[in-house]
């Protein structure tokens, strides 16, 4: 059997913390640790890690998005989910964009709990079996060499899974350095073509003139200077996949003869009449809005919807900011290796500039970055000094601690109480049970605080 999953569930309210220990440790598959606020969260975790962290979004001393936000940088590879009452969509969404994997209302419904790990666990296995051998060590995720633990790129994952089983052409959209060049070449890698040839030509690069003969090949006397028969790009793919990358940039008799190997299968080498077959997967990229260039008759719209059979969309780093940690570790290793540095990580104020910036020009910048700091880094770890100075512009998000007045007991106990009977729509029983009193002593309570059932 496997070994158990390592879930640490966080809430400053010893009651919520006890029954879910209670109910999810029950589970053999689960193993359950709780700590009441986010520092012993932290503390806990270092003494031994875990595989999920769940946590309270409002806690007094740290809440959830600091401790999230502190646990996706000191452990990346950790999923969190976070709990959180019907009212706060803002935090929620907050706490999501900060890397969180997904949220649970209270009250629980454990049925729902349970979905949500085991989505988890089916994502970490998705990853785990499409994993680099060099990668195995399990702090690093990362999906052929695609690296990242966010949601939106576990999608990007099963989608890459999926169409590779296929022989659909896929148009991979998505800004400048977002890895769509990685994407197609995992694609290939997980198709069952992975042995055969995978090329790749950037169209911006190909002249006019040039891009047919490349594409297609030529006859032997086709034009002048064309002594032999060459194999185009199309046959020299064969039985392997053909990326096409700035596909936005082709002109308009490239689509036409582009158009055509799409609908026919087939195409004519420049000066030559023979038909061959093309037995190739077409993968095409672009970082232009090619629905747009469409709109403006930019880009044949045949052409379009042919190539966009299935889309996938790289997304940019500012979106999965979350995983900046891990990418930047994951460059930090491969650059401290190429220029022969012992250089151990990244200090926390250098990582703390590092996920506050928005990186326009995404993962390919953060590359660069990390590889400039290295080359100059003098010391055993990355600090500020060795950052570039516009990331040192960017504001750092400060976060605002208001005191309150400790309340006394009764207070406390009236607000927990509230608090509960609310989340649990006023379900006396489960309140109890939440509680951990007699259904009797609940009455009694409510009673005694006043509090009422809301029309
Ligand atoms: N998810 C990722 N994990 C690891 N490295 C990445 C990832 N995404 C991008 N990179 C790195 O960033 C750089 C740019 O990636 P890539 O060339 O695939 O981007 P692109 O989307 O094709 O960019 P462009 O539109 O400019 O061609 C490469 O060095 C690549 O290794
Ligand atoms: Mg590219």
């Amino acid at each position: 059997m496997n070994s158990p999953v390592r879930i640490l569930f966080v809430d400053d309210e010893p009651a919520y913390c006890r029954i879910f220990s209670k109910k999810i440790g029950a589970d053999v598959r689960f193993q359950v640790r709780t700590a009441g606020s986010g520092p012993e969260a932290l503390e806990s975790l270092q003494k031994s890690s875990a595989d999920i962290v769940i946590t309270d979004l409002s806690m007094p001393l740290m809440d959830g998005l600091e401790l999230l936000s502190e646990v996706k940088t000191l452990y990346p590879q950790i999923f969190i989910l976070i709990l959180t009452s019907d009212d706060s969509t803002s935090q929620v969404v907050k706490a999501m964009k900060a890397g969180a994997y997904d949220y649970l209302v209270k009250p629980f419904d454990f049925e729902m709990v349970v979905r949500s790990i085991e989505t988890i666990l089916a994502h970490k296995a998705a990853v785990e079996a499409g994993q680099c051998p060099e990668c195995m060590s399990g702090e690093q995720f990362c999906f052929e060499n695609l690296i990242g633990q966010d949601r939106k790129m576990f999608e990007i994952y099963e989608m890459i899974s999926q169409v590779a089983q296929t022989t659909a052409t896929v148009l991979i959209t998505g800004e400048s350095g977002t890895g769509k060049e990685l994407i197609a070449s995992a694609i290939h890698a997980k198709s069952s073509r992975k042995n055969k040839p995978f090329i790749q030509v950037n169209c911006a690069a190909l002249t006019e003139g040039l891009i047919s003969s490349e594409l297609f090949g030529h006859e032997k006397g086709a034009f002048t200077g064309a002594m032999a028969r060459k194999k185009g790009l199309f046959e020299q793919a064969s039985g392997g996949t053909l990326f096409l990358d700035e596909i936005g940039d082709i002109s308009p008799t490239t689509q036409v003869s582009l158009l055509r190997i799409l609908e026919l299968g087939t195409f004519q080498r420049v000066g030559g009449s023979e038909t061959v077959k093309a037995d190739v997967r077409l993968i095409c990229a672009t970082n232009r809005d090619l629905a747009a260039a469409v709109r403006e008759k930019l880009f044949r719209e045949d052409l379009y919807y042919r190539l966009n059979v299935v889309s996938l969309q790289a997304p940019p780093l500012r979106d999965r900011k979350s995983d900046i940690p891990l990418l930047a570790n994951y460059f930090l290793e491969r650059f401290s290796a190429i220029n022969n540095k012992q250089i151990k990580g990244i200090s926390r104020d250098a990582m703390e500039l590092l996920c506050a910036y928005d990186w326009p020009g995404n993962c390919r910048e953060l590359a660069n970055i990390i590889e400039h700091s290295v080359v100059f880094c003098r010391t055993e770890s990355i600090t500020r000094e060795f950052l570039p100075a516009q990331l040192k512009t960017t504001e750092s998000h400060t976060v605002s601690e208001s005191y309150v007045t400790p309340p006394t007991l009764a207070e406390a106990e009236r607000t927990l109480i509230k608090k509960v009977l609310e989340d649990s729509n006023w379900n006396l029983k489960m309140a109890a049970e939440i509680l951990d009193i007699a259904r009797g002593t609940l009455y009694s309570k409510i009673e005694k605080y006043q509090l009422h059932k809301p029309e």
